[in-house]
């Protein structure tokens, strides 16, 4: 095995994934369009194992057994394809909260993906490769590139149509983004089991599933024309669908806090006062807000005073994701 780092962003998903059609193979019932964030990294450095079981570290601790199988089972997708049965040592570090809905399994699957395929000497092009960080996370299809992104659903039953391409780069688009940090801790239920409920248990998926292709059409469009009325009144809009289906279900999915509410109404506020800016929430109660580039630092300061939020973390349209030496 070639010792590999990989490093990839975390992303935002402006239209949403929310819910699969196959739950084995990550495979959603509807297109998603992300952001990538600039700065959110997750590093994967990889080399052959000692024993005979992989070992797997986050942020220089043993992962715990549940984590340790995903990361496992994923390394045995890239084993059978190289035809290698090579176990590996892994160490996983993001410098943001993880597990905490700002989807450190995009970025860490992203990253695994490309170390991984790169380590066990898999030639891959982009889709395959994209196709692959899916099966860890069907976010991470995302991450693997910078700049806006799309992926698509496809319709294959293996899935080797459902994988992200890129719809402009980083450069295209000085949007300013900014992270609301509200809680720190593990998510009670992850967007796995989140989604999963939301599917079987609330009786507004179907809304959401035939109300979704205006959303993607509209900030693909909005994306395109650097509109960000449109790309923002869209994504606020999605995001309030994804959530509504969510404490629809049963159990309810409440991912806000009092601290998630504050940010929202603030958002409202500072937009009824002139600011064009906009949020949107994955599956946690942290809030991303979006806005003009040159906006951000205002934004930023303004969301670092709503009671509650912890921090507030600068972003911007970041990188695709890269292969590079070890440390
Ligand atoms: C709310 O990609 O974490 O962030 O495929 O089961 O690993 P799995 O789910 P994951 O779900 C992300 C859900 C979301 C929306 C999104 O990123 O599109």
């Amino acid at each position: 095995m070639t010792p590999t780092s990989a490093c990839a962003c975390a992303n935002v998903a402006l239209a949403k994934y929310w819910g699969k059609r196959d739950e084995r193979l990550n495979l959603p019932w509807t297109g998603s369009i992300s952001v990538t964030l600039a700065g959110l990294e997750t590093r994967v450095e990889m080399r052959a194992a000692a024993g005979g079981d992989d070992v797997i570290r986050f942020d220089g601790e043993p992962a715990r057994p549940a984590e340790a199988t995903r990361v496992s089972r994923f390394l045995d997708l890239v084993r059978l394809a190289a035809r290698s049965r090579e176990r590996a040592e892994v160490d996983v570090r993001s410098n943001f909260p993880v597990a905490a809905g700002l989807a450190s399994s995009a970025s860490t699957f992203a990253a695994l993906a490309l170390a991984a395929a790169r380590a066990y000497g898999l030639v891959l092009n982009h889709a395959a490769l994209s196709a692959l960080a899916r099966r860890g996370s069907g976010s991470a299809a995302r991450s693997l590139q910078g700049g806006f992104v799309e992926w698509l659903p496809g319709t294959d039953p293996d899935g080797n149509d459902s994988f992200a391409v890129q719809l402009a780069g980083p450069e295209h688009w000085d949007l300013g983004i900014a992270v609301a940090i509200t809680d720190e801790g593990q998510k009670k239920i992850g967007s796995r089991e989140g989604m999963a409920i939301a599917v079987k248990q609330s009786p507004f998926f179907r809304a959401w599933l035939e109300t979704h292709g205006a959303d993607m059409e509209a900030i693909r469009r909005g994306i395109g024309a650097r509109d960000l009325d449109l790309v923002g009144e869209t994504a606020e809009h999605n995001c309030l669908k994804m959530h509504a289906a969510s404490i629809a279900a049963r159990p309810a999915l409440l991912y806000w806090t009092p601290a998630t509410l504050a940010v929202m109404h603030r958002v409202h506020a500072l937009r009824d006062e002139g600011l064009p800016v906009y949020f949107t929430i994955d599956a946690g109660p942290q809030v991303k807000v979006l806005c003009r580039g040159a906006d951000r630092a205002e934004v930023v300061e303004q969301l670092a005073r709503v009671p509650g939020v912890l921090r507030v973390l600068p972003s911007a349209p970041g990188p695709g994701a890269e292969v590079s030496s070890p440390q």
